[in-house]
């Protein structure tokens, strides 16, 4: 388990492990491929971070006397397993081959079981879900589902273009990850107390969480170790995935740079091993990754902003540590 967080997986342990059951039930299919396929993914090594929010907003949300509910542990392998169904689109769309430390879902059988796979854990979690107490939870994680659709759309429609802007980088992220983070301590926060401007605040809170979270995934992406990771370095230039390491070069480069920049990286061309290693030699030497952690910074100073309005708890202190811990996790 990645250190940085296991000062608040410690603290929800207990439900954590009981979504593991919910997880186990999820994966269960019929058809004995199709539940070795989602069992491959959720076994994997994945950081669980998702239900970690969720269970920790809604203690912080209802105070220390929280005790958790069965639905709370439900909410955690919904908001899961909908994480773990757009990994699984996720690698078909990048042609990734590790996903959790292991081989990906489509490296092994295939980009259709990949998919059918996804879309399989997404209706389960639907299925699982749907009763009629269940319709503003529902409605808040379709909302996220729809969003995480509407930034991947934007992300693959500007593939290749180092001119990306930015702002339209912000705007992916918001989508692609910071909506279901959003959405995970929000519904936590409804299922543990009725103090809607306490969900409110654990929303935004999320949402700030889940900027810093991206960043620092696509800092890794260029310049973090493989194997703490679990995934392989420099797929998002591969892909033609201009993240904000890259912007930051490009936006301090002088023409001639950008230009040498244009020529690696641009469309259509295959990225070698080599190509990745010199990129990340220039955005460690640009101050790029300095900029990154800046731009961090400033979601988690806002994330803990959100958090002060809580009122102080054991869960409180855990989302915040979690927070902080985002500018120095190496996985
Ligand atoms: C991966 O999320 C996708 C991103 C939003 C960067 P995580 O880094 O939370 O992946 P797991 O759940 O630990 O595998
Ligand atoms: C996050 O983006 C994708 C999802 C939210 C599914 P990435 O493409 O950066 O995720 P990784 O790096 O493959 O985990
Ligand atoms: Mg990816
Ligand atoms: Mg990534």
């Amino acid at each position: 388990m990645a250190t940085w967080s296991l000062a608040a997986h410690d603290l929800v342990r207990e439900e954590l492990d009981q979504m593991q059951a919910v997880l186990d039930h999820l994966a269960g299919s019929r058809v004995p491929l199709l539940a070795r396929a989602c069992r491959h993914v959720l076994d994997g090594r994945g950081k669980r971070i998702r239900p970690t929010l969720l269970s920790l907003s809604a203690r912080a949300a209802a105070g220390d006397d929280y005790r958790p509910s069965h639905d709370a542990v439900l909410l955690s392998a919904a908001v899961e397993t909908v994480h773990v169904s757009s990994l699984l689109h996720d690698d078909v769309v990048d042609g990734a081959s590790v996903r959790r430390g292991r081989v990906s879902v489509n490296a092994e059988w295939g980009s259709p079981i990949s998919i059918f796979t996804a879309d399989y854990l997404l209706a389960a979690v639907f299925q699982v879900l749907a009763t009629p107490e269940n319709v503003e939870l529902l409605r808040g994680l379709a909302t996220a589902v729809m969003r995480m659709c509407e930034a991947e759309v934007l992300q693959a429609s500007s593939v290749g273009n180092l001119d990306v802007t930015e702002d339209h980088y912000r705007e992916i992220i918001d989508g692609k990850t910071a909506a279901l983070m959003s959405t995970a301590c929000r519904i936590g926060a409804l299922a543990a107390s009725t103090e809607s401007s306490r969900a409110t605040r654990l929303a935004e809170f999320g949402r700030a969480f889940g900027m810093a979270f991206q960043i620092t995934d696509d800092v890794l992406d260029i310049a973090g170790n493989a194997e703490e990771v679990g995934k392989p370095l420099g797929s998002d230039i591969r892909a033609g995935y201009f993240t904000l390491p890259i912007i930051a070069l490009r936006n301090g480069a002088d023409e001639a740079t950008a230009a040498e920049l244009r020529a690696l990286l641009g469309r259509g061309t295959r990225i070698s091993d080599d190509v990745v290693a010199e990129i990340a030699a220039s955005v460690r030497a640009s101050g790029a990754l300095e900029y990154c952690q800046r731009v961090a910074g400033t979601y988690v100073d806002e994330a803990l902003d959100h958090l002060s309005a809580l009122p102080a708890s054991e869960a409180r202190q855990a989302l915040e540590a979690l927070c902080r811990g985002l500018l120095d996790r190496h996985s």
